[in-house]
């Protein structure tokens, strides 16, 4: 039992300095594309919110690889994130930039939108920094190895290597 609650401590800790990263170098793209940058870092800080939805985050506190109907469970938190996000914002925020927001927390896996694309390279770069074999690199990977990486998916978009930490 206490190494449970130890393990479930741990990803709290682990979700909650992710998103922080994310939401930093989120703003950082978003200054050298020329959008948002408070927006750019808002959809950062939620992008994962739902991840601690009870379903998931017991899913995902497990030490093991996840089974196929389990990672379905876990696809859903974008949807979740974007809900907690508009709980939380819509008496505060502008329609426009509210919906921009949750649209790029619903597609942060999927991009469509140039927001959603900010946290998506941001979180894919985020995740070879930081997760142990992210795309079969032997992660936690080092900025250069990490910025390769992200070179061979074409997903650097002339984005200078400074803004990488
Ligand atoms: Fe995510
Ligand atoms: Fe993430």
């Amino acid at each position: 039992m206490k190494k449970q609650t130890e393990n479930l401590r741990k990803k709290l800790k682990e979700l909650n300095e992710h998103s922080l990263r994310v939401a930093d170098l989120a703003r950082k793209i978003a200054k050298v594309f020329g959008e948002n940058e408070k927006l750019a870092y808002l959809a950062g800080i939620y992008h994962d919110v739902g991840k601690l939805d009870e379903r998931i985050f017991n899913i995902i506190s497990q030490e093991r690889a996840l089974t196929a109907d389990e990672k379905k469970i876990v696809s859903l938190h974008s949807e979740i994130s974007a809900q907690l996000f508009l709980e939380k914002n819509s008496e505060k925020m502008n329609i426009k930039d509210l919906l921009e927001v949750t649209k790029a927390i619903k597609q942060h896996h999927k991009p469509k939108t140039k927001l959603a694309l900010i946290i998506f390279i941001a979180d894919f770069y985020d995740a070879l920094r930081h997760r142990p074999n992210y795309k079969n690199g032997n992660g936690p990977l080092s900025k250069t190895k990490a910025f390769e990486i992200m070179q061979n998916y074409n997903l650097t978009f002339n984005l200078p290597k400074t803004i990488f930490n």
